[in-house]
């Protein structure tokens, strides 16, 4: 959708809906108290009759509202006055502008809240964030599309005074680069395990790589990782017909020789457990478990629209895990990039296996920082559900700045201890490390397998298990944490206000 934004009273704009906020489906606020005596005194009669922000409508529509140039009038209940905020607005603007989109309304106006003056950025950024995952539909696997007829294209924000409109065009760049880097997550996410496979995933990191001379991508084959020694992640991929791929992406947006931001993200392409097979019920849903090196693609690409001025790296190790005769059992031990052996004692602990060799090999950047980004334990889900993100690591500091990032932009982490005690629970009577950590804090015991291979820099780790793709019946990626990861390196560019 194209975003636009202009000054001017309400009257006079010529448009197929003029949408107006309303607090507590009553109270005008400022919008509505702008307007001239006509169109003010039919909407205090409409609003008087008292359905809006009731059970049954959050918005009304209004046609022929006599003193405007609008086709239409979208009234939209943005709750109480007191708890109003720009995630709020953002909200009922989604709702909004899905409604629209499904209506023959191809363009729409905002007159956006007075209220919002005091954060009018995250305002422009959370609206274009929510329009676009209102307008997100995932259909190339489906014969026959059905797409609504007339698509809403256009939304113009409408504020009193010229010196806000600078910060929303800001606003509204962000949030457009983020949505559209979360639509690349899910797109990659949504498709079936046949299709998107880690050659399908290197092919779209080199697509990506020809959109700006900043970003270089390649990919390792698994004759070069062989030679690098990166036995745990080749001995995943043993068990699978489609070879292996170690994605790397070079976004060099900073100086010369500043420090790299290094984002390693999990691209397991379809994960049925190897030999310790999953029970066949809800196993389609781990196509998604590739979700990880798809929020790295995503913060990549909105790294290339927003020509962020900062160094980030992008690794994705991509394999399948499959039960063969040639995959892992439970038992073999294998031998790491960083020498570490492993005794394998359930081939479905297979993530962690193929992040380490990732981890060793993301030391050559000389990073500043290491994030992993990985749908890596079960356990997690339990522990946080699908609202919240797992979070640890080795730095406060770092730790901090994502917990930080992701409260600022709804996408939301928390972090979980880490500690010796944990990792005790990984001893192995055969290897250096086994690859389960047995009973109890399964979360945490695999972010301690990967703290082993992370001492020689600062890392965090984010188990989005849950957070990558919603549960239930309504299925589909989520396309997070893209936006927490953006957040994290516009706010290191010193642009995320
Ligand atoms: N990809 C899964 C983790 C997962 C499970 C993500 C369910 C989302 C929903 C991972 O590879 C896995 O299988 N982990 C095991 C680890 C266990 C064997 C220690 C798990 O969580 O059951
Ligand atoms: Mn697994
Ligand atoms: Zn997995």
């Amino acid at each position: 959708m194209h975003y636009l934004t202009k000054i001017a009273s309400p009257e006079i704009l010529t448009t197929q809906c003029l949408i107006l906020g309303v607090f507590d489906g009553k109270q005008h606020g400022s919008s509505i108290d702008r307007l001239p005596a006509t169109p003010k005194k039919h909407i205090q009669a409409t609003l008087k009759k008292g359905d809006l922000g009731g059970k049954a409508a959050q918005s009304l529509l209004l046609y022929g509202v006599p003193g405007l140039k609008a086709e239409r009038v979208l009234l939209m209940d943005l709750g109480e006055q007191k708890s109003f905020d720009a995630k709020k607005l953002a909200s009922a603007m989604g709702d909004a502008i899905a409604l629209l989109n499904k209506n023959a309304v191809r363009d729409c106006a905002l007159m956006v809240p007075e209220e919002s003056a005091d954060m009018l950025y995250a305002t422009g950024r959370d609206i274009a964030i929510s329009s676009e995952e209102q307008l997100y539909l995932f259909d190339q696997c489906k014969s026959k599309k059905n797409r609504p007829k007339k698509p809403l294209g256009k939304l113009t924000l409408v504020v009193k005074e010229r010196k806000q409109l600078n910060t929303l065009k800001k606003a509204l760049k962000h949030g457009t680069a983020i949505a559209a880097g979360m639509n690349l997550a899910k797109d990659l996410a949504n498709l079936p395990g046949n299709i998107c496979t880690p050659s399908y995933l290197a092919d779209t990191a080199k697509r990506l790589g020809r959109k700006s001379t900043k970003l270089k991508a390649t990919a390792l084959t698994e004759k070069q990782m062989q030679r690098l020694g990166m036995g745990a992640l080749l001995s995943v991929s043993r068990g699978s017909r489609e070879p292996a791929k170690l994605i790397v992406l070079e976004y060099s947006g900073g100086k010369e020789n500043s420090r790299p931001v290094v984002l390693v993200g999990k691209g397991l392409t379809f994960d049925a457990g190897g030999i310790s097979i999953k029970p066949s019920a809800g196993m389609d849903e781990m196509k998604y478990d590739m979700c990880g090196g798809a929020s790295v693609f995503g913060t990549l690409q909105a790294c290339v629209d927003l020509d962020l001025p900062i160094n980030v790296i992008g690794i994705v190790p991509s394999s399948e895990n499959l039960p063969d005769g040639e995959a892992n059992k439970p038992g073999d031990i294998v031998t790491s990039m960083a020498g570490l052996t492993i005794e394998i004692l359930n081939t479905d602990a297979e993530g962690r296996l193929i992040l380490c060799d990732a981890l060793t090999y993301a030391e050559r950047f000389r990073p500043a920082a290491v994030i992993d980004i990985a749908t890596l334990t079960g356990a997690c889900v339990v522990a946080l559900g699908h609202h919240t993100t797992g979070l640890l690591g080795n730095d406060d500091k770092l730790a901090d700045e994502l917990l930080k990032a992701g409260d600022d932009i709804h996408d939301p982490a928390w972090r979980l201890p880490m500690n010796d005690d944990y990792r005790k629970q990984l001893d192995s009577n055969f290897a250096d490390m086994a690859n389960i950590g047995g009973k109890g804090a399964g979360t945490i015991t695999a972010a301690c397998f990967l703290g082993e291979f992370t001492k020689k820099y600062k890392w965090a780790h984010l188990d989005i298990a849950g957070t990558a793709w919603k549960g239930g019946h309504e299925k589909g990626a989520t396309g997070r944490p893209v936006p927490l990861l953006t957040q994290l390196l516009l706010k290191r560019c010193k642009l995320a206000e």
